[in-house]
């Protein structure tokens, strides 16, 4: 039986300014690894703005991606870094453990500060950074890079105007295979290593922007011989009824799929649904595909650039919060991925 539709034909456009439109200012790049290129290059070719100075726990690292990106000013530690008074903003690009501490340094020494995902370890340290942020009046901002980029913005507003009418659902996996053999950062706990802080903060994210605060968590995960998560599964009930069942892995690469399934309809995410080339489609109640908007952006790079410009926009605006990635949110995702590492058993040393 064919249902009558009350969905109309469209997705919206995204709201999204151009990255390059956004304000130049000076960025220091604090810890030079492999995330740390991506923005470099992404602040290079997808900005106004540039990054005038790198911090390294060793000066000879320091000085190679200076090289390797034209950076002016290379530093051997991390403090004289964040005390270049030519540099606007920092970027802590270090692994989850050392997030809050390298957050803190920043703003101590009266820093506006873009920290990468996982934000912190846990709800607590996260409390920490934003009190110290609030303290001193500075912006700082969870680099979740998915949540500037466009089709990120197409998923808010069609949340916002009902479009696929009363949310029911969502599913969201994050899965890729990175363990064991991958990086340290995923497989050590004193570097808060595991799935979920990598991957599944993104599903956690996807699910906390549609659906908004969780009212039940229940998790279940299989840990390593070191005791992070290797595989996580999570069910969400929000507070308006809806639910969301959310998955990551580190031990096998999975479709990187969303879905946010409504009354009216669905929107489906494919292509990994966190990264700029992600598909949207529109699906009707009768599992008709009445829209679609391929994700565009081929590479990681110019996606980083989103997350950049709104960093700049909010600066020189004066704020201390970005809309799009408001510290509440922030410190709810932590809370819940607090409340998963309690039930699947996860501590890390020192907690
Ligand atoms: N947004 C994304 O798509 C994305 C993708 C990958 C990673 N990330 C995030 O970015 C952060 C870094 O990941 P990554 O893959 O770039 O890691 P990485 O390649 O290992 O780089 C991390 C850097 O942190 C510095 N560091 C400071 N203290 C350290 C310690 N105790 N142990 C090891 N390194 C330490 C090191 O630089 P120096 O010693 O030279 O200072 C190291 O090169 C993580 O929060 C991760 O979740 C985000």
């Amino acid at each position: 039986m064919t249902l009558p539709i009350n969905v109309p034909l469209e997705l919206p456009e995204p709201r999204t300014p151009d990255p390059h439109d956004a304000p130049p200012i000076r960025w220091g790049v604090l810890a030079p690894g492999g995330i740390a290129r991506t923005f470099a290059e992404a602040v290079a070719v997808g900005t106004a703005s540039s990054v005038v100075a790198v911090g390294s726990r060793s000066r000879e690292r320091a000085q190679d991606f200076a090289d390797e990106f034209a950076i002016p000013r290379a530093y051997g530690s991390y403090e004289e870094l964040v005390a270049d008074a030519e540099v606007d903003a920092v970027y802590v690009a270090s692994p989850h453990s050392e997030h809050r501490d390298h957050a803190l340094l920043a703003l101590g020494a009266g820093k506006p500060v873009l920290v990468e995902k996982a934000f912190t370890r846990s709800a607590a340290e996260t409390r920490e950074v934003l009190a110290a942020a609030d303290g001193r009046g500075l912006l700082v901002v969870e680099a979740m890079w998915s949540r500037f980029l466009p089709h990120y913005d197409v998923v808010r507003h069609v949340v916002e105007t009902d479009l696929i009418g009363e949310l029911v659902t969502v599913f969201a996996d994050h899965g890729q295979h990175l363990y064991p053999g991958g990086p340290a950062r995923l497989s050590q706990p004193e570097l808060a290593g595991g799935a979920l802080l990598d991957l599944g903060v993104y599903p956690v994210s996807f699910a906390d922007l549609v659906l908004g605060a969780p009212a039940t968590v229940s998790a279940t995960g299989t840990l390593t011989d070191l005791g992070v998560d290797a595989t996580t599964t999570i069910t969400v009930t929000a507070a308006g009824g809806a639910h969301a069942v959310l998955s990551c892995t580190m031990a096998a690469a999975t479709p990187c799929t969303a879905v946010v399934a409504g009354t009216e309809g669905r929107l489906e995410l494919s292509g990994a649904f966190y990264g700029a080339g992600s598909t949207i489609r529109l699906v009707n109640r009768n599992n008709e595909v009445i829209d679609e908007r391929p994700g565009g952006l081929t590479d990681d790079v110019r996606g980083f650039s989103y997350e950049a410009a709104e960093f700049a926009r909010c600066l020189v605006a004066g704020e201390t919060e970005s809309p799009l990635m408001p510290h509440a949110t922030t410190l709810r995702v932590l809370d819940t991925m607090d409340d998963v590492r309690r039930q699947v058993g996860v501590v890390y040393p020192g907690e």
